[in-house]
C-alpha cells in the first residue's frame, strides 16, 4: 500500500482530529474504546487494532479489552486470538510498550522473535505493526496496537503523534475513572442515606433543603422533589418554632456559636398535613469547605413518648393502688382488731382490780378478754387472708381459684391446669384477676353462666373469666380492671377485656412464664 507525500504528512493529523472528536463525543467507556480504535484505524488506513489494559500489579499479565477491524474483512480470527491473549510485562508488542513506556514499531511481526501471535498474524496476512502506550501521570495504563497488511519501515512522525495521543487518551481515561469513582460514591451515599431509618435532612446556609432521604419522605409525608430548594423551616418545623430556628441559624452564621449542634435534643416536627409530633434531633455541620451546610438526623419518637406516658400513668396508678390498699388495711386494723385489743386491755385491767374483792367479776372480765382476743385473732387472720390468701401460697392456683369459685353467687364452670405451680408473683396476679372479675360479674353482669379457666398455653399462663351477662365493661369507668391491666403489664403480660353489650364479657390475662 503506497501513499503520496502530502498524505503521509496529513494522516497523523487526521488521526489526531479523529481521536479528539471521539473523546469529546464519548459518554460511555465501552463504546468509546471501539470508536477510538475505528477513528485511528480509519484515519491511518491500518485495518485492525486492539486496546490492552495494564494491570495495577506489575506481575499480573495485561489483557486485551477491545479489538477493531475494518468491517467485511477476514481479520476476525486474529481479533479473537488477540482477545484471548495474556501478555506479561515485556512480552510481545504491547508488553514491550508497557515495560518501556514508549511507542514501538515492527516492520514485520512474522520475523520478530518476541511476538507470540506471529503465526496467527501471518495467517491473517498482517505484517507491519505499531503500538503506543496510554499514559497518565507517568503510569502506563495500557497500550494501543495497530496492524497493516504490508511490510513497513518505522514512521517516526506517526509514532511521535501516537505518543502524544496516548497521553491525551490516558488523561481522558483517568478523568473518566475519577468521575466514575465520584459517581459510585455518590450512589453509595444515596443508598446508605435511603436505607437509614432516621430522617436525614441537609440544608444550606439559607435554610434551603438540599437533601432529603427516604425516611424523611416517610416521616414528614412529602417527597424529595417537593421539598428540595424550599425553606426547611416552612416545610418541617411548626409555625411557632420557626422564628427560633431562624434566629439560631443566623446567630450561628454570625458568631459561630450554636447551642443545638452535635447533641441530641427533643423538639417538635410538623408533617405535610400540619400535624405536629415529637422528634429527637441531632444537627451537625457538614465538614466540607465552602458555604456552611447542616445535616439534621431526626427520629419520630411519638411511640416512645406514648409508651413513657403510659408507663408513668401506670406507675402512678400502682402507687395509688398500693396507698389505697394500705389505707384499707389501716382502717380495718383500726376499726377491727385494734378496737378489740383496746377492750381486751380494758377487761384485763378490770379483772386485775376486781381480783381481790370480787373474784367472780374478775373471772367474767377475764372470759370477755379471752373472747375478745379470739375475735381479734380471727379478724387479723381474715385481714391477712385478704392481702394474700394462705391457700394460694400453700396449694397454688387450683385450690385458691376453687375457693373463689365456691363463693360466687353465679354458678362457675372451672377449667384449671391441675396442681401446676407458677412463680409466686404470677400466681398472685392471676388470683387477683379472677377475684376482681368474679366480683365484677356479681356486681355488674347479671350473668347466668360463668366460666373460669387457668391453663398453661405455649410457655404462658392464660387466665380467662367469661360470663354471659350484660357486657359493656369499660376500663375507664372504675379502678378494678385498670388496676388489673397494670398488675399484668408489670409482669410483662398482656391483659384484654372483650365486652360487647348484650353478649357478655371475657377478661383475659396472659403471663409469659417460659
Ligand atoms: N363482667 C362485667 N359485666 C358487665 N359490666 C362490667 C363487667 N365488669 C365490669 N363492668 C363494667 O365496667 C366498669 C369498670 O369495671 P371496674 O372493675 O374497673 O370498676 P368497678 O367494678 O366499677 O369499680 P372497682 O374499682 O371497685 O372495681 C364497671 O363499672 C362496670 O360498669
Ligand atoms: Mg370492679
Amino acid at each position: 500500500m503506497m501513499r503520496g507525500a502530502n498524505e503521509i504528512r496529513s494522516y497523523p493529523l487526521r488521526a489526531e482530529h479523529a481521536v479528539a472528536r471521539t473523546l469529546a463525543d464519548s459518554d460511555d467507556a465501552g463504546p468509546m474504546q471501539s470508536k477510538l480504535l475505528a477513528a485511528i484505524g480509519e484515519a491511518l488506513g491500518w485495518p485492525t487494532g486492539a486496546i490492552w489494559e495494564a494491570p495495577v500489579a506489575q506481575d499480573d499479565p495485561m489483557c486485551c479489552v477491545e479489538t477493531w477491524h475494518v468491517p467485511g474483512t477476514d481479520l476476525e480470527a486474529f481479533a479473537t486470538i488477540t482477545r484471548g491473549t495474556r501478555l506479561v510485562r515485556g512480552e510481545g508488542l504491547p508488553g514491550r510498550v508497557w515495560a518501556s513506556a514508549a511507542p514501538a514499531w515492527l516492520a514485520d511481526v512474522g520475523a520478530d522473535s518476541n511476538f507470540p501471535r506471529a503465526a496467527a498474524a501471518v495467517r491473517a496476512g498482517l505484517h507491519a505493526a505499531f503500538c503506543f502506550p496510554v499514559r497518565s501521570g507517568g503510569r502506563v495504563l495500557g497500550a494501543i496496537e495497530f496492524f497493516d497488511r504490508g511490510w513497513r519501515e518505522p514512521d517516526e512522525e506517526l509514532l511521535a503523534t501516537m505518543a502524544i495521543l496516548g497521553g491525551q487518551i490516558g488523561q481522558f481515561v483517568e478523568r473518566r475513572r475519577a468521575e466514575q469513582a465520584v459517581s459510585d460514591s455518590e450512589q453509595l451515599k444515596r443508598a446508605m442515606l435511603d436505607a437509614a431509618l432516621d430522617a436525614v435532612v441537609t440544608i444550606d446556609e439559607h435554610s434551603r433543603i438540599v437533601d432529603f432521604n427516604m425516611a424523611a419522605e416517610r416521616i414528614f409525608g412529602c417527597s424529595r422533589e417537593q421539598v428540595l430548594g424550599h425553606d426547611m423551616a416552612e416545610t418541617i418545623i411548626p409555625p411557632w418554632l420557626r422564628e427560633r430556628h431562624r434566629l439560631g441559624l443566623a446567630r450561628y452564621l454570625r458568631t459561630g456559636a450554636g447551642d443545638v449542634l452535635d447533641r441530641r435534643v427533643e423538639i417538635v416536627g410538623m408533617r405535610a398535613d400540619g400535624a405536629e409530633f415529637p422528634v429527637e434531633l441531632t444537627i451537625t455541620r457538614v465538614d466540607l469547605p465552602g458555604a456552611p451546610r447542616f445535616t439534621g438526623f431526626l427520629r419520630d419518637i411519638t411511640d416512645r413518648r406514648r409508651a413513657e406516658t403510659d408507663l408513668k400513668a401506670s406507675r402512678a396508678r400502682i402507687v395509688e393502688a398500693a396507698d389505697a390498699e394500705r389505707r384499707r388495711i389501716e382502717r380495718n386494723l383500726h376499726d377491727g382488731a385494734q378496737q378489740r385489743l383496746v377492750w381486751v386491755g380494758y377487761g384485763l385491767r378490770t379483772a386485775r382490780q376486781a381480783l381481790d374483792r370480787d373474784p367472780s367479776a374478775a373471772a367474767e372480765a377475764l372470759d370477755e378478754a379471752i373472747a375478745g382476743l379470739a375475735q381479734a385473732g380471727d379478724e387479723l387472720r381474715e385481714l391477712a387472708r385478704g392481702i394474700h390468701p394462705a391457700v394460694l401460697s400453700e396449694g397454688g392456683l387450683e385450690p385458691a381459684l376453687t375457693i373463689l369459685a365456691e363463693r360466687s353467687v353465679t354458678l362457675v364452670e372451672l377449667d384449671l391446669t391441675p396442681e401446676e405451680r407458677f412463680p409466686a408473683a404470677i400466681e398472685t396476679a392471676a388470683y387477683f384477676v379472677v377475684a376482681e372479675a368474679l366480683t365484677n360479674v356479681a356486681r355488674h353482669a347479671s350473668a347466668g353462666r360463668l366460666n373460669v379457666s387457668a391453663k398453661r398455653v405455649d410457655g404462658a399462663l392464660v387466665v380467662e373469666v367469661a360470663d354471659d351477662g350484660c357486657g359493656g365493661a369499660d376500663l375507664g369507668r372504675g379502678s378494678g380492671l385498670r388496676g388489673l391491666a397494670d398488675r399484668v403489664s408489670a409482669l410483662s403480660g398482656t391483659f384484654a377485656v372483650t365486652s360487647v353489650p348484650g353478649k357478655g364479657t371475657i377478661v383475659r390475662a396472659e403471663f409469659p412464664c417460659g
